[in-house]
């Protein structure tokens, strides 16, 4: 059984990417559990001499915690200016301090949602980057990348089946991946 940990890269309560997530959720294949990580809302913002006078913020620790015992990790995010929204990337940084990195080896899935119509390729690519520096094994193909957001969802839910069956597909050959990579 793979259990996987699900950020997602929104704090607004309407989030299209929550909603996406949640459907990832409700629709892992057989051998898989994806459960929602802790909350990085209340992560203070990177200092190195904060880290070096008070260590770890107790937020940063929860989701290192529920990284490590992760068999992979599913991330769930807008772009926000064609990038990683701020406070992800910020509590990305701060789990990259640590001395055993938690993404290290770690199978990482992504996803996206977004108004246009790039589906928030860039930062999907931005966050390959960035995940590739701290060593996590990224997961390829197939993307699911969802366009022009609000005529996907309604009702608090993911409604456009060829999404729908992007998202089986996608985590279906992410089980695949991780068992082919697990370390
Ligand atoms: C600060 C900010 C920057 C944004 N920049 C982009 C962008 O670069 N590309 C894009 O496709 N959408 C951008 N958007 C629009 C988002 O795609 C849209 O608001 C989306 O619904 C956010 O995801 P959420 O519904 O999960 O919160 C931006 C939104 C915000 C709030």
């Amino acid at each position: 059984m793979a259990n996987v940990v699900a950020i997602c890269g929104s704090l607004r309560k309407g989030s299209f990417n929550r909603q996406l997530m949640n459907t990832s959720i409700e629709l892992a294949p057989a051998g898989m559990t994806i459960k929602e990580a802790p909350s990085f809302a209340a992560v203070p913002v990177y200092n190195h001499d904060v880290q070096d006078s008070s260590g770890f913020p107790k937020e940063v620790e929860a989701i290192h915690q529920a990284i490590l015992a992760a068999d992979g990790v599913l991330i769930v995010s807008p772009e926000y200016n064609w990038s990683i929204p701020g406070g992800m990337k910020n509590t990305i940084d701060w789990l990259s301090r640590y001395k055993e990195v938690c993404f290290k080896d770690k199978p990482v899935c992504i996803q996206s949602a977004a108004g246009g119509l790039l589906g928030g390729s860039r930062m999907q690519y931005h966050l390959r980057m960035t995940l590739t520096a701290i060593e996590a094994q990224l997961f390829g193909k197939p993307e699911v990348l969802v366009t022009f957001a609000a005529k996907k969802f309604a009702d608090g839910k993911l409604t456009d089946q060829p999404t729908i069956d992007m998202v089986k597909q996608q985590l279906a050959e992410f089980g695949k991946f991780i068992a082919r990579v697990k370390v």
